[in-house]
Parts: structure tokens; sequence; C-alpha cells
């Protein structure tokens, strides 16, 4: 195909995006009709990954799973080199419609556009497993596992949130060897480079009135709990002075995360999402708080520094109460840069292309982050409306989706910017 022709290719990448993304957001892909909640190994998801399989399989591509469930689907023979391309189609536990799937499909789109075109490029798409860590608490899973991140105590203390079940039984169960966990890093040793196109999850885009943003970095993160133990008595019994209440403490964590990170600055942020009491009871002092803390900082030493003072206040704040802390960290993975060779090949595609873009920081975190640690990697954002995303009101344009997927295309097909023989 002409390069001048592949601007003509919108509309019909935008159709097809749409009817792809309808179709994925359809009863049979979600297990709820509120949300789309789609979790690793359930019916749900795996409908959705056999639509992309089955849709792969149709363009010619060799289409197989890693260990633990990783999509992966080539259209050359293992040991050739390849471009990599994709994103993830779970959800989050209040998901829509395009956090995550719209990249499977738009790279999907691309792999269909390679082959109408008779572009002959060579990739490799992944649906990564597990992204959001919605079914066992641990974000980027599949994508970790592959960039050998984890390690097998971790995968053999993870449990799926909803039955208590391991992962490592529930990915046995669907037909999975997760024990051979370490083959996956095989799926990254062909890949000369990697894009993945994802919502934005900000306004930044939508407020630009820009429709393509250039990721130059993801912001590093400490996922972690603080499992304060208090004493558990009498609500009504037990007086004011007598009192243990490990919630007193999880309140006081609450407003230091707040505090600590925003003196941090622009760049880092503190969140907690999720705080549990036992018993939970109305009339029970708390005597166990769990508080989960998100902490994000495009600063490494920024991230360290606000997660530890946290750690601090918190051990503070229990010991003025007469309880104790322990801190069980589920992960830490510092900022990401993506590769300045591959984000100015994207940046002269667009400019090519006529395309305007901006260069843009990533708040969320992304598979991309791991695949990094081996392959010169890339993303590239589309806007979501009003930013709003991890929730049933997400909306994104396909024809931005098709203009992103356009410029990756572009980049990948430059032969200045195919830096490895392609
Ligand atoms: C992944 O969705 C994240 O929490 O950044
Ligand atoms: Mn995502
Ligand atoms: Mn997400």
């Amino acid at each position: 195909m002409q390069a001048e022709n592949l601007p003509n290719s919108i509309a019909a990448s935008a159709t097809r995006i749409t009817r792809d993304i309808e179709i994925l957001s359809g009863p049979d892909y979600t297990t709820s009709n509120e949300a789309i909640r789609r979790y690793a190994y359930t019916d749900a998801y795996k409908r959705a990954v056999s639509y992309f399989e089955d849709s792969l399989s149709d363009l010619g591509f060799e289409v197989a799973y890693d260990p633990v469930g990783n999509l992966v689907a080539r259209n050359r023979p293992v040991g050739e080199p390849v471009f990599g391309i994709g994103s993830h189609c779970d959800s989050n536990r209040n998901g829509g419609r395009y956090d995550g799937t719209l990249g499977v499909v738009a790279a999907l789109e691309l792999c269909r556009l390679n082959v109408e075109e008779n572009l002959g490029l060579p990739f490799q798409l992944i649906s990564w497993l597990e992204e959001e860590g919605s079914a066992y608490g641990e974000m980027l899973l599949g994508s970790r596992i592959a960039a050998g991140r984890v390690t097998d105590a971790d995968l053999a203390a993870m449990r799926s949130v909803d039955n208590g079940i391991p992962f490592m039984e529930e990915a046995q169960a669907a037909g999975f060897e997760p024990e051979r966990w370490r083959e996956s890093r095989e799926i990254l040793d062909d890949l000369v480079g990697w894009i993945e196109i994802h919502i934005e999850q900000g306004r930044v885009l939508q407020d630009a009135e820009i429709q393509v943003g250039l990721v130059t970095a993801i912001t590093g993160v400490i996922h972690a709990d603080l499992v304060i133990t208090g004493r558990a008595d009498h609500a009504g019994a037990t007086p004011m002075a007598g009192r243990v209440d490990a919630g007193v403490v999880a309140a006081e964590v609450i407003l230091a995360v707040e505090r600590l990170a925003r003196a941090a600055g622009e760049g880092t942020v503190g969140t907690v999402g999720h705080v549990t009491l036992e018993p939970g009871l109305r009339n029970v002092v708390p005597g166990l708080a769990r508080v989960a803390l998100d902490i994000r900082s495009v600063d490494e030493d920024e991230l360290t520094t606000v997660f530890e003072t946290t750690v601090s206040a918190a051990r503070s704040a229990a010991s003025a109460h007469g309880a104790t802390v322990e801190v069980v960290e589920h992960q830490r993975q510092p900022p990401t840069p993506m590769d300045s060779g591959l984000v100015d090949a994207l940046a002269s595609s667009a400019t090519d292309l006529g395309v305007e873009t901006m260069r843009m920081p990533s708040g969320a975190a992304h598979d991309t982050m791991m695949v990094a640690q081996r392959v010169p990697s890339a993303m590239l954002f589309v806007p979501c409306k009003d930013g709003i995303s991890h929730s049933p009101a997400e909306q994104a344009r396909p024809e931005d989706a098709a203009l992103a997927l356009l410029i990756a295309l572009e980049a990948i097909r430059a032969p200045l910017n195919t830096r490895t023989a392609l």
C-alpha cells in the first residue's frame, strides 16, 4: 500500500473498531450488566480472548498461549524478529469498554490493515493476562510474569479475591501450566519493538483538543497494605480512654498519605482506595484495619520517600493508640521511560500524517512497563471523555484509535525507524 492511501483507511478502521468494541461489550463478555467485569480465566474473559484468537487466525496468524494464558499471535515463525503490539482485555472491577480492550482491538485492526494492504509487516500481538489485578489483586500479572518480575513464592501466595482459590490452581483448571511460568519470558524474545495504544485515563488530551498523546514515561508505583492491629471491644461499653481503635489509626494514615503526596508536588500522587475494618460491625470498635496504599511518582526518590514516610506516620499513629502495623508490600515498580527513538519515530510519523500530538507522562500503570524491561517500547494515548476510566461511563472515539494505529503503522514500516532488520 502507498503511504498516501493509508489515511483513507481511518473511516473503515473506525467502523471495525466500533463493531469490535460493541461485540466485546455484550452480555457474553462480562459477568455483570452494571459494568464490564472480565477477570482472568472466567468464561467472559475466555470468550473475549477467543474473539481475538478467531479474528487473528482468520488473518493467518498462529495463535498460542504462554504457560499462564497470555495470548500470543504471530504472523512469522518463532525465532524470526517481529514487532510487538497489543494491550489487555481483562477489566477493572468497575470496568468500562475501553480500558485495555481498545488497545487490543486497535492492534487487531493494525493486523487487518497489514493483510488488506499487503504491507507484509511481521507482527506479534499480545493480549496480556490480568493487567488490572481484578482477579488476584496483583496488577500487571501476565506481563510481570513474562518480564520475570515475580517469584515462585509470589505466585504461590496469590489467591482469587472472590473465592480464595490459589492463582496456580485456577490457571491449571483453565488448562495452563503456571508452574512453567519462567518460559513466559520467551514471548518477548523476538520483539524488536513494542507499541501499546490505550485510553489516556486523564483529561489532558481532551482539554488540549489533541487526538493522540505520545507517552514519554510511565510513573512508578508502590502497592502495599498496612495491616493495623488494635483491639475489638464493645462500642458502648468501652470508654473512649480505654480503646485501641484500628479504624482511627487507619483514618490518620489516609490523611498522612494525602498530606505527604501533596507535599511531594506535581508528578506524585497517593491514594487509599480501599479500607476494611474488622469485625466490621457498627457496635464494635475495629480491632483490625487493612489500608490499601497506592503511591505513584515520576520520580523514584519521591516514590520511595512518600511510601516510607507514610509507613513511619502509620507506626507513630499506631503506637500513640497502642496498636501495631504490619506492612505487606505487593509490588514496587520504578518509573519507566519509553524508548526515545521509538517515541521520536511516532512523533515524525504523526507529523508526516499531519496529526498534532503531545508528549505526556502516563499516570496509570501499563503492561508496557514490563515489556520495556526487555524491548524498546512506546505507548500512544487517545482521549477518553472527561478523563473517566475504571468506570462503565468510559467513552472514547474509535476514530482516534484508528488515527493512533495509523501513526504506529507508519512508524513501524518506515525503514528509518526499524532499527533491527525486520
Ligand atoms: C492500572 O490500571 C492502574 O491502576 O494504573
Ligand atoms: Mn489498562
Ligand atoms: Mn486500568
